[in-house]
């Protein structure tokens, strides 16, 4: 179900039967305040500039063709020529039956699904997961599971960092911690802590850097031994973001991953085409690009440097590579990569170079979503108080912990098991959805107490009016799959409901087509919101209240709490029956 849509077609068909031609925009969206109607259609304004003619007037016209039986009761003529529609509490209240009937919620499958890639997480192997790489997994992930409700075909490519030099010089630091009879697991158990010592060990240690090179030198040459040392730590490395990726209730799995070392045996071939086809050229040795469409101000073109002088592969190499094998081998009719916003440039530049190398089809769409970065409440990037970078998985424990103190009091009483789940789904939840709620592409800064606080756009405030409807069934004593009778939209509250309930399908194709999530959190937001004005202006339980109209406002309330239940879902956040 998607109201906007819908009304597109018929205001379309309505422009058309009044002379306008066929690909003129209806313009259709939601309206923001209820006494402009529910939807405007704001195109005859544009039709009637283009033909001159007085745009009232035409609005006229268009209304006389408009056929809105049954979905509307109410169509005027507003301002210069807007159209506003008041949709029908009767056609309302059918559209929602049919979605509290249905598993989707109404929300409709993809007719023709698409092929789409989606490159998110990414960490970079030689080190901890940190804050920096939160926002790529939960944003990818929400915007995965939009796709993949939605029936589109996602293939998820977990590009992680696990190829370079720096491997050089941990896999000299690690194989001497094995000949010292360290176990692999122990030595590896902090990756920040491993990595420190190594570079110390290279900035000061005598011989030690020659070694790590003549480490990088095997490792690129195939050598058996080495590659075997470097699987351990990529091994041991992944474990480490699995369990972040457990903690964080993302849906990555080990098949996910496609780290850059995948793509080794491709990097000479992409640079042969780019050379056969004149699009590289010999520079100082290197292999360069020069990008003419990204010149700066005064012409000079942008540098892209593809294989270093000493005929070493780059982060762009890899990426062009990524580039021929997700359009050809995995058949991709669009390409996502969420990464923060310092490497816009690079993507650019590989998407210019892969479309002139023939690695990118003109008809792929190649969207890089760059994000901002978490700040500190100094303004400052995030970081320990020491000054280090905040660990992923420190931070997640954290937010677990601080829920279980704050909600302490409130769940007392329930089981320890019922007190840990609960604390996890509420600390957890509480950082997705303080992260997924931000404008993606700004900085956002950090704060405890605002996300895990229970009033305002936070996970607690929807897992809470998830849980005062669960209340109310009990207190009911209904079983919910057992509601009769039809839903009644009476009061203006339901009626606000009700709009809202249906734009869902809306929501997630704008979350889907911007890669969004933060749009879905101020959807959810704003159903719970309306849920709570809803629970304050219409009874349910009280004496008085007539049968039928008690069992419309509980079937309400179910596809209320299905929807916050399915689309916190989306973000990949839980809910509780009870806290
Ligand atoms: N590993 C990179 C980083 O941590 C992100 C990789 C993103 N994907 C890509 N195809 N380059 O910044």
């Amino acid at each position: 179900m998607n109201i906007r849509h819908l009304l597109n077609e018929k205001v379309s068909a309505a422009m058309v039967a009044a002379g306008l031609p066929a690909d003129t925009n209806p313009a259709v969206s939601g309206s923001n305040r209820p006494q402009f109607g529910d939807y405007q259609a704001n195109g005859v304004m544009g039709a009637a500039k283009k033909l001159k003619t007085n745009p009232r007037e035409l609005a006229q016209k268009v209304i006389a063709e408009l056929d809105l039986s049954e979905i509307a009761d109410q169509v005027e003529i507003a301002g210069p020529g807007f159209i506003n529609i008041h949709l029908s509490p009767a056609w309302l209240a059918t559209q929602l039956q049919l979605a509290n009937q249905d598993d989707r919620l109404s929300v409709s499958q993809s007719q023709q699904p698409k092929q789409v890639v989606v490159d998110y997480s990414a960490p970079n192997l030689a080190k901890e997961m940190h804050v920096g790489h939160l926002r790529s997994t939960i944003i990818g992930d929400a915007v995965v599971r939009a796709l993949e409700f939605r029936g589109e075909q996602v293939i998820r490519q977990n590009h992680m960092g696990d190829w370079g030099t720096q491997f050089g010089m941990l896999l000299a630091h690690l194989s001497d911690k094995l000949a010292h009879d360290e176990v692999a697991e122990t030595a590896l158990a902090d990756l920040e802590d491993f990595y420190r010592q190594a570079k110390v060990r290279f900035d000061e240690e005598q011989g030690f850097a020659d070694r790590a090179r003549d480490y990088v030198v095997k490792l690129q040459g195939g050598d058996a031994s080495c590659l075997a040392l470097w699987k351990l730590f990529i091994d041991i490395s992944i474990h480490h973001s699995e369990e972040i990726y457990q903690k964080l209730n993302v849906t990555l799995t080990r098949d996910d991953i496609m780290g850059e070392s995948a793509y080794n045996p491709d990097l000479p071939k992409v640079i042969d085409t780019l050379m056969e086809k004149n699009i590289a050229v010999e520079d100082q040795g290197a292999k360069v690009v020069f990008i003419e469409e990204m010149a700066n101000k005064d012409g000079d073109p942008s540098v892209f440097i593809v294989q270093k002088s000493g005929g070493g592969y780059l982060y762009a190499t890899t990426d062009l590579s990524a580039c021929r094998y997700r359009s050809f081998d995995l058949d991709a009719d669009r390409i996502i990569i969420f990464t923060d916003a310092r490497q816009a440039l690079h993507f650019k530049q590989v998407e210019i170079t892969a479309r002139k190398a023939g690695f990118l089809p003109q008809d792929t769409a190649y969207d890089h979503c760059p994000f901002g970065m978490m700040m500190g409440s100094d303004g400052k990037p995030f970081k320990t108080r020491s000054g280090g970078t905040v660990k992923l998985a420190e931070l997640l424990d954290e937010a677990v912990s601080r829920a279980q103190t704050l909600m302490a009091d409130k769940i007392a009483d329930f089981s320890e098991q019922e007190r840990d789940e609960i604390a996890r789904k509420v600390g957890i939840g509480a950082v997705k959805f303080a992260d997924l709620s931000k404008n993606r592409t700004s900085d956002y800064i950090f704060n405890w107490d605002t996300m895990l606080s229970f009033e305002g756009a936070t996970a607690p405030y929807l897992q809470y009016a998830y849980v005062r409807i669960q209340s109310i069934f009990k207190k009911a004593a209904v079983d919910t799959s057992n509601l009769t009778g039809d839903i009644l939209i009476a009061t203006p509250q339901e009626k606000a409901l009700a709009v809202k309930l249906l734009q869902l399908e809306e929501v997630l194709d704008a979350v889907i087509s911007e890669c969004t999530p933060n749009l879905l959190c101020n959807y959810l937001y704003e159903l719970a919101s309306l849920y709570m004005s809803f629970h304050e202006a219409c009874p349910i339980l009280k004496d008085g209240i007539a049968d039928n109209v008690k069992q419309s406002r509980l079937q309400l309330c179910q596809l209320i709490s299905k929807t916050l239940e399915q689309g916190l879902g989306l973000l990949g956040i839980e809910v509780m029956d009870r806290m």
